[in-house]
């Protein structure tokens, strides 16, 4: 099934309404039945094996993931998560993963908010100081989140990467770090 990556579009939009007062939650676990219909809209599929896989992350505790959402008019437009991995071949250490904004609310400054958010938690954790890494990957064919994690000052660090339960569809996948060194 074909992950469906936004159209392209480097300038920002003159018809693009910022969400004003944007407040960006803790999910909990009555959030992740919603959480799981945003995901698999995204990707065409099932909802249950994105909430059986959302249920199993959350109840790993904040010390392996912490997942956030958005609600605009009561309605769940967005989430993301910041997860600890340990993949093969991969860095270990703390990844941004999973960051959908609804179709309707994308453009507005969510998917910038709710990133900037997730670096703010990690930044107020006691053991930051040893967090040298933020990490990221992307297919290449996703320029539009990979425009936005550049813009936050991620830069590529390797290519054509493997990642598990992860296809990168047509692309090829790649892996960005931001470098904390404790000061971000
Ligand atoms: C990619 C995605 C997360 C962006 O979220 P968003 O809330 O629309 O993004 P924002 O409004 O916060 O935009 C922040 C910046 O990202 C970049 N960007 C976002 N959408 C873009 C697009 N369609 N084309 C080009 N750049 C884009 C721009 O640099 C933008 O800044 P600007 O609007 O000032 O030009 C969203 O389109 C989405 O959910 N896509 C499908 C799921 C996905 O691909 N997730 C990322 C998985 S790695």
């Amino acid at each position: 099934m074909t992950k469906k990556f936004v159209r392209y579009i480097p300038d920002r939009p003159v018809d693009a309404v910022p969400v004003v007062g944007l407040k960006i939650d803790d999910a909990t676990c009555g959030d992740l039945p919603a959480v799981a219909d945003l995901i698999a809209q995204r990707e065409r599929n099932d909802p249950a094996s994105h909430l059986q896989y959302l249920k199993a992350q959350i109840g790993e505790g904040p010390d392996s993931c912490q997942i956030f959402i958005v609600r605009v008019e009561q309605e769940l437009v967005a989430y993301a998560r910041i997860s600890r991995h340990h993949y093969p071949d991969l860095p270990a250490g703390w990844y941004l993963t999973g960051l959908v904004i609804a179709d309707d609310q994308q453009r507005r400054g969510i998917g910038r908010a709710v990133t900037e958010h997730r670096l703010h938690w990690l930044r107020s954790r006691s053991d930051f100081d040893q967090i040298d890494q933020l990490y990221y990957f992307a297919s290449s064919r996703n320029d539009a989140s990979r425009d936005l994690h550049a813009r936050l000052g991620f830069t590529e660090i390797e290519r054509n990467i493997s990642v598990p339960g992860c296809t990168f569809e047509d692309g090829i996948g790649i892996l960005y770090s931001l470098p904390l060194n404790g000061r971000h």
